[in-house]
């Protein structure tokens, strides 16, 4: 009896010890910088309310360029550096529409004056992406930290890994797999087109050309194609539609209206209703009734999405300034 209580002793410290090494592994946690930056996360908000009030547009491009730099080598802040040869990520077509560096650059410096060399700009541009949904009436969720910044930025890695908005879920969906993430991640995240606007030329193919001939996409909407064409003519490369007409500075449900309408902007918001996982979430998601559910499931999305390829321990470096490595 003596025995086998000592070897079921011995097997649950196993579990437990397995259990921690895969949280040392992943390095992350809630409250990384509590005792080396207590005040890390509150200079961040501070920072974010401030740009809020004056440029809430904003809030869109700053959430975007967390998934657009944990897509490309990870969360490790490399969307942020900058190539003497317009070479990085940020050189891609892609990321060529995405704004808010100078936002990103003046968290790093209200950051290094309270605790230099601490606080890592991936980290950053995570707890930036938590704080414009709360801004823009999202929900709440608590993110991991304690990433590390990598110090490689390639455009060719851009193209490769970020998902073209004339994907279909079959490519969209082994682009989240590549990243650990679900087909649920996919539409939970995809939700985020719920605020901020798109250039008319990453939709244009579906008013005017879809197939080479002239034509419209037939899955979207007809009266929602007379509706765009008035915003966008053919070959536009400037103008901006609001993602969510209506509601594009909230971060809601209505994205999941529209798309069930079959008003989702672009090709890969479409492709949500091809699958019937996606489907499902998307009709459940519709109505307002689904907000609450939506925003606890984007939090746990999110925080998945943080993980990918993160730089943790003694992996990578602490940038002083965001775009240049040390
Ligand atoms: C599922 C694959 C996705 C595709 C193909 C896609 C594609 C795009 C495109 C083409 C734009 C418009 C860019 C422009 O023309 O200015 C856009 C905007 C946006 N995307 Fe996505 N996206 C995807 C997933 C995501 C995810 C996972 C997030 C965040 C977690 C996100 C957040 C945003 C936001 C907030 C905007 C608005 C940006 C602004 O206001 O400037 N997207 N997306």
């Amino acid at each position: 009896m003596a025995t086998s209580k000592l070897i079921f002793i011995l097997i649950q410290g196993i579990v437990l010890l397995s259990v921690l090494d895969f949280a040392n592994a992943q390095g992350l946690k809630v409250g990384f910088y509590a005792k080396s930056c207590p005040k890390a996360e509150a200079i961040v908000k501070k920072v974010i309310a401030q740009t809020m009030a004056v440029a809430p547009s904003l809030a869109g491009p700053l959430l975007r360029m967390h998934f657009h730099d944990c897509f490309v080598r990870g969360c490790e802040g490399s969307v942020l550096l900058n190539s003497s040869t317009n070479q990085a990520e940020k050189d891609a077509p892609p990321n060529l529409s995405l704004r808010g560096y100078g936002v990103i650059d003046r968290v790093k410096s209200a950051l290094e004056k309270a605790c230099p060399g601490v606080v890592s700009c991936s980290d950053i541009v995570a707890i930036v992406a938590r704080d414009v949904v709360v801004a823009d009436m999202g929900g709440h969720w608590d993110v991991e930290t304690g990433r590390r910044d990598g110090n490689v930025s390639s455009m060719t890695d851009a193209l490769l890994n970020l998902p073209s908005p004339r994907s279909n879920i079959t490519i969209l969906k082994s682009s989240f797999a590549q990243k650990g993430l679900s087909a649920k991640d996919l539409v939970v995240l995809s939700g985020s087109h719920t605020i901020g606007t798109s250039h008319c030329s990453s939709f244009n193919n579906r008013l005017y050309n879809f197939t080479g001939n002239g034509d419209t996409d037939p899955t979207l909407d007809n009266n929602y194609i007379a509706r765009l064409k008035m915003k966008c003519k053919p070959n536009d490369q400037t103008t901006l539609a609001e993602m969510d007409p209506g509601s594009f500075k909230t971060f809601d449900v209505s994205y999941y209206t529209l798309v069930a309408k079959r008003r989702g902007l672009f090709q890969s918001d479409a492709a949500l209703l091809d699958d019937s996982e996606t489907n499902t979430y998307v009709t459940n998601h519709a109505t307002p009734k689904g907000k609450a559910s939506f925003l606890k499931d984007f939090g746990v999305s999110m925080v998945k999405m943080g993980r990918i390829g993160v730089l943790t321990g003694n992996a990578g470096e602490i940038r002083r300034v965001c775009s240049k490595i040390n």
